[in-house]
């Protein structure tokens, strides 16, 4: 005699086949006659906002991990006067703004317009009403690979990127209080080789300054002032 779980689960096999539906963990359950309990949605992850130029960067099948307000400065040397500046790297904190990403994404965007005119904080950044710890910092090693070191997350997460594509940020996009622009939104991915711990891909969006004056004057550096989110995926 088949025992009535077996039965059971004969059934939903039958069904299974009949509709050419996956058994899911839901009729696993109905089948062992177990209370299934009210299983709470997984919110979705929220979405990578659009510049809406008519090259968008691509999407990610990844799972968002930690979403960042960086705030630091983009840097670029001048070999001399009339030459073209060339980036030289980027030094930033990185902020922990997960939660609002989450929570309540509109808000998250304004942020970088805001603290971009204001001090890098020491700390946590306070704005908005809004708390966030430090997460970790970024900067450019000494092979020029843009670096993301999650400081504050255990074990120690690095992510050594390259990228993979550029939008120009939209129109309206906080110039920085150095007047030179917004820099572009990237898509940054795993740099092969590199021993990379955590996020595989990370995207540059909602810029805020950082961009370069548009030439040289002398031999120097030029060093502009930027805001940006960071989305971390893996
Ligand atoms: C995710 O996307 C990458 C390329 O963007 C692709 O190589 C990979 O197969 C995709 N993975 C899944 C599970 O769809
Ligand atoms: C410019 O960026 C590079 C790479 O991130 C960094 O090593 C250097 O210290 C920066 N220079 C200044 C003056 O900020
Ligand atoms: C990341 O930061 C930690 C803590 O400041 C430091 O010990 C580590 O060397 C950094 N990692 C890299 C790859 O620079
Ligand atoms: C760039 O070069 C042009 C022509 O030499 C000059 O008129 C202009 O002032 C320069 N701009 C900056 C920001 O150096």
């Amino acid at each position: 005699m088949p025992s009535l779980r077996a039965l059971g689960l004969g059934l939903v096999l039958l069904l299974q086949v009949a509709t050419g539906k996956p058994l899911s963990n839901r009729a696993v359950a109905a089948a062992d006659c177990k209370p299934t309990g009210v299983t709470k949605p997984t919110a979705p992850d929220p979405t990578l906002p659009l510049t809406g130029g008519a090259t968008e960067l691509p999407s990610t099948n990844l799972t968002l991990q930690f979403v960042a307000i960086g705030r630091g400065i983009q840097n670029y040397t001048c070999s001399g006067a009339g030459a073209v500046p060339v980036q030289q790297g980027a030094i930033a904190t990185l902020y922990d703004a997960t939660t609002l990403a989450r929570t309540n994404t509109a808000l998250l965007h304004t942020i970088p317009a805001i603290v971009v005119y204001k001090p890098k904080p020491s700390g946590y950044m306070a704005v908005l009403g809004q708390h966030f710890n430090i997460l970790g910092n970024h900067y450019f090693d000494s092979a020029s690979t843009p670096t993301f070191n999650l400081t504050t997350v255990t074990p120690l997460q690095t992510a050594f990127v390259a990228k993979t594509l550029g939008v120009s940020a939209p129109a309206g996009s906080s110039v920085g209080p150095d007047g030179t622009g917004a820099v572009a939104w990237l898509d940054l991915n795993h740099k092969t080789g590199y021993p990379s711990m955590g996020p595989s891909q990370v995207y540059r969006v909602v810029t805020a300054g950082g961009m370069n004056y548009p030439n040289c004057t002398s031999n120097s550096l030029q060093t502009i002032q930027y805001a940006a989110e960071y989305w971390f995926y893996s």
